[in-house]
């Protein structure tokens, strides 16, 4: 008896074993959406199965039903995802991944988002505490969370922002469009595309605050700042503007400090464009792409390592409308974009010596995606 069970967990441990080593273990993929009633809408969080040999994207359908779940982070302990609601009362969702063989999710908890039509969810490194951007309020909020319930907290934090600037119709009040901490974990960082500022919050861990210590005005009149990321080696900071169309690139708190500011689609457009995502490639981290809703392209820039400073390397279009999101698979070799408008998630290869992008024939269709992530094989 003892040997037969033993021999049994040998052959499924070998079994998950070379399932692991042949490269070819699919990618769980999860996509938000805006959400709607009527029969093709979309109706939650949608998964794929990634297939790195042929960068096939295979459908699995709806695997969980919840309103605007526009923005959605992977927990690092990967045992759970949370989503935001986007709507007017905001609310943010943990969901229980159940196994990384399926893609079933079950609903765990959802708490208020401390404000009006949440956009954006980050996490310190473990996972504690969950910081929200609630765009209509004008509010973040921290809100602390239980690894081991996998609930949230309602001891929320909620902090006020206050502002605007010049865009007549989309800087009249403040509008924090992400808020995440630095790779130090000291500070917090909010850009308010409202009123072209970048707050800057001394984050306490002991007990999960934010102390407001300052807002930099170094974003121009009109950019209006939308997301931000930091170089790997913790010198920079990187800020895509929504308005202008732009990247700004500063030196690394406590000394932000403007060194370059390039545009992000090529001068001879003059068409509407809103700048949306950007992400730095986490392996090489000399390549930083970015996309624009409206020239509906990924850019893709040569990162210098010593100064910081970005170089345009190519455009590349995105078989589709409406870029608002896109991501580097692990590996580093693929990325997928979710086009907003035209309803298609599109995969492309990434040549890692030139950082270009290189289309693939490889694609699949869901209702208005917002936001793509993928749980580490
Ligand atoms: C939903 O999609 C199907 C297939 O594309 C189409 O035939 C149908 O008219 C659509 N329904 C609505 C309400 O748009
Ligand atoms: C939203 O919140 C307000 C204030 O708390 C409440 O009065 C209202 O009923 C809520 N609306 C919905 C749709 O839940
Ligand atoms: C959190 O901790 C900081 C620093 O230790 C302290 O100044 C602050 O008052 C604390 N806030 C709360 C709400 O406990
Ligand atoms: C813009 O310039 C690029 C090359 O720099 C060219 O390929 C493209 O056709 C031009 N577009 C327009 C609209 O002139
Ligand atoms: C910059 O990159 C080069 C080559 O990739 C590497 O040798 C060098 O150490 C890097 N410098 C810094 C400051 O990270
Ligand atoms: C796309 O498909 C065509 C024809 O099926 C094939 O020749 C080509 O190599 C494919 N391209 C990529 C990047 O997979």
């Amino acid at each position: 008896m003892f040997f037969k069970a033993l021999i049994t967990i040998l052959v499924i441990l070998s079994s998950l074993v070379s399932a692991k080593t042949d490269g070819n273990v699919p990618i769980l993929v999860y996509v938000g959406t805006y959400t709607g009633n009527t029969e093709n809408d979309s109706k939650g969080i949608y998964a794929f199965a990634f297939n790195s040999e042929d960068s096939s994207l295979k459908p699995l359908g709806l695997v969980v039903v919840t309103q605007n779940p526009t923005f959605v982070l992977i927990h690092p302990s990967q045992r759970y995802i949370l989503s935001v609601n986007e709507v007017k009362n905001g609310t943010v969702n943990v969901f229980k991944i159940n196994s990384k063989q399926t893609s079933e999710l079950t609903i765990v908890d959802q708490q208020s988002s401390g404000g009006s039509y949440p956009i954006y969810l980050s996490s310190d490194r473990l996972g504690h505490h969950i910081f929200v951007a609630n765009y209509m309020s004008g509010t973040v909020t921290v809100l602390p969370f239980d690894m081991n319930s996998g609930r949230l907290q309602c001891t929320a934090r909620i902090y006020q922002q206050m502002g605007s600037s010049v865009d007549p119709e989309s800087q009249t009040s403040s509008h924090p469009h992400c808020i995440l901490l630095d790779k130090k974990e000291e500070y917090a960082i909010s850009a308010d595309l409202g009123s072209d500022e970048l707050y800057v919050y001394r984050f306490m861990s002991m007990n999960g605050t934010l102390k407001k210590q300052y807002i930099s005005k170094s974003i121009e009149a009109g950019d209006g700042p939308r997301h931000i990321i930091f170089s790997n080696n913790h010198k920079y900071v990187y800020v895509i503007n929504e308005l202008s169309s732009s990247i700004t690139v500063l030196n690394h708190y406590p000394a932000i400090r403007v060194i370059q500011k390039i545009s992000t689609i090529p001068e001879n457009f003059t068409s509407t464009n809103y700048a949306a995502e950007l992400i730095i490639h986490p392996i090489l981290d000399k390549f930083l792409y970015a996309s624009n809703r409206g020239h509906d392209s990924i850019v893709v820039f040569a990162v210098d390592n010593n100064t910081g400073h970005l170089t345009t390397i190519q455009h590349v279009h995105v078989q589709g409308r409406t870029p608002r999101h896109f991501n580097i698979l692990p590996g580093g070799t693929h990325l997928i974009v979710a086009n907003q408008d035209s309803d298609n998630l599109v995969v492309f290869l990434i040549d890692l010596t030139t950082g270009k992008l290189i289309l693939t024939n490889s694609s699949a269709q869901v209702n208005k995606p917002t936001y793509v992530t993928f749980l580490s094989p």
